[in-house]
C-alpha cells in the first residue's frame, strides 16, 4: 500500500504543487490522479519514488517512509512509465527492456531471455528485439516503455499519462491490454491522466486533483459520476458529458469522403494528401503548397487521424478528426487499409441525427 499523509510540496520558487495530500493507494488495483493541467498529479506520483521529495509530511510504501529508505532500493521496486515512453534511443528494443535488469546484475543471457518474454507479455513481437525505438510506432514505444517498466517485476508501477500520445485507436487498445495485465499480474499501479474517461476506464479508485494540488474526490468511478463531492467535480466529471456520449454510437454508418491518397514518389496536387504504402496503409499526411511537388515518405507529417471504421465509435472518429493535420480523420478497414475521411462537422452531423432518431 501507498500511503500519503499530509504530503505538501512547495517548489523553491514558492509553488505549492501539492497541498496537504490525504490518500491511500489499495494493493493490486489501479488508482487513478485525474485533474486539469497543472493540478500537482505528476509532482504527486514522483514524490512516490523520491524522484522529488515532499516538503511536509510522509509517504509511506508498504508501512515504510520513503525519506527512510534508500532511493536507489526504493525505485527498484517501483516500476515507471511515462508519456512517449522517454526509450533510450541508442539501443535496441532488447537493450531498451533489460536495463535494469543488467543493472541489478543480472547476466546478459538472463536478462535478455526476461526481455524477450515480456515483450510477449505486451504484445510485441520477437523480429522487433533488434529494432531501434524510432523504427516502432508510438503505441510499439509505449509498449516497450511498459516492458521495461515491468522487467524487474517490480510490485509498484507509476504510470505518468503513458498513453496521451498516442492516437485514440491504439490508445484504447493499450488501455484494454493495460487493464488485462493488470488482472494477470496483480501489480499496485497508480496511474495519471488528464481525461476523466481515460480514469473512469481504468481506475479501482480515481482521486481527482484541483489546482493547487488538492484532492478533490476520491471515490469508485461509479460513485463520482453518480455523486459527485462538490461543483468542481461536478464539472469536471460532466464536462463533455454531450462529447463523452459520442463513445456510444458506432462510426459504422457515417458517410465517409473520398479521400486523396498518393504513394512514395508520386506527385501531389495543392493541399494535403494521405500517403499510402504498397499496402494501402497510412503512412503519414503530406503538404503540398503549390501542387506538382513528389512524396518524399522520410517527411510526412504524422498525426493521429486514423479510426476503425466497423469497430469505431463517433468519440474515435472525432478524435481522428480533431488530432489531424489534415483536419481529416482516416477511416480504416480491419486490414488497416484506408476507406475514406471524416471532418469534425460530419461527426457532430451523424450525433444530432443520431439524437433525433433516439428521441423518435
Ligand atoms: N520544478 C518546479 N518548480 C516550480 N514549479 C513547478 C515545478 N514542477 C512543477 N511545478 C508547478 O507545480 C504545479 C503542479 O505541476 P505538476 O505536478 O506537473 O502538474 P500536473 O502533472 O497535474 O500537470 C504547476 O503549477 C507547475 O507549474
Ligand atoms: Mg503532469
Amino acid at each position: 500500500m501507498i500511503e500519503f499523509r499530509g504530503v505538501t510540496k512547495r517548489f523553491p520558487d514558492g509553488t505549492v504543487a501539492v497541498d496537504d495530500l490525504d490518500l491511500q493507494v489499495e494493493d493490486g488495483g489501479i488508482t487513478v490522479f485525474v485533474g486539469p493541467s497543472g493540478c500537482g498529479k505528476t509532482t504527486s506520483l514522483r514524490m512516490v519514488n523520491r524522484m522529488i521529495d515532499a516538503t511536509e509530511g510522509t509517504i509511506l510504501v508498504n508501512g515504510r517512509d520513503v525519506m527512510q529508505t534508500d532511493a536507489a532500493e526504493l525505485r527498484r521496486g517501483i516500476g515507471y512509465v511515462i508519456q512517449q515512453a522517454g526509450l533510450f534511443p541508442h539501443r535496441t528494443i532488447v537493450d531498451n527492456i533489460a536495463t535494469v535488469p543488467l543493472l541489478l546484475g543480472w547476466n546478459r543471457k538472463k536478462a535478455r531471455e526476461r526481455a524477450l518474454e515480456l515483450m510477449q507479455t505486451v504484445g510485441l513481437t520477437p523480429e522487433m528485439a533488434e529494432r531501434y525505438p524510432t523504427q516502432l510506432s508510438g503505441g510499439q514505444q509505449q509498449r516497450v516503455g511498459v516492458a521495461r517498466a515491468l522487467a524487474a517485476d517490480p510490485p509498484v508501477l507509476l504510470m505518468d499519462e503513458p498513453f496521451s500520445a498516442v492516437d485514440p485507436v491504439v490508445r484504447e487498445s493499450l488501455q484494454d491490454e493495460l487493464l488485462k495485465l493488470q488482472s494477470e499480474l496483480g501489480k499496485t499501479i497508480v496511474f495519471v491522466t488528464h481525461d476523466i474517461d481515460e480514469a473512469v476506464k481504468l481506475g479501482d479508485r480515481v482521486a481527482v486533483f484541483r489546482v493547487g494540488g488538492r484532492l478533490a474526490q476520491y471515490d469508485e468511478p461509479g460513485v463520482l459520476l453518480a455523486r459527485p463531492a462538490d461543483d468542481f467535480v461536478d464539472n469536471f466529471v460532466g464536462r463533455d458529458r454531450g462529447y463523452r456520449g459520442l463513445s456510444f454510437l458506432s462510426s459504422k454508418t457515417m458517410p465517409l469522403h473520398p479521400l486523396r491518397t498518393a504513394r512514395s514518389g508520386e506527385r501531389t496536387e495543392q493541399g494535403w494528401t494521405l500517403i499510402l504504402d504498397d499496402d494501402g496503409r497510412p503512412l503519414g499526411w503530406h503538404h503540398d503548397r503549390r501542387g506538382g511537388a513528389a512524396v518524399d515518405v522520410e517527411h510526412l507529417v504524422p498525426g493521429g487521424s486514423l479510426y476503425e471504421v466497423a469497430s469505431g465509435s463517433l468519440r474515435s472518429a472525432l478524435d481522428a478528426a480533431l488530432s489531424s493535420p489534415s483536419g481529416q480523420g482516416v477511416a480504416i478497414d480491419d486490414d488497416g487499409r484506408a476507406v475514406g475521411a471524416v471532418a469534425a462537422d460530419d461527426v457532430l452531423d451523424a450525433l444530432a441525427a443520431a439524437r433525433r432518431d433516439e428521441a423518435a
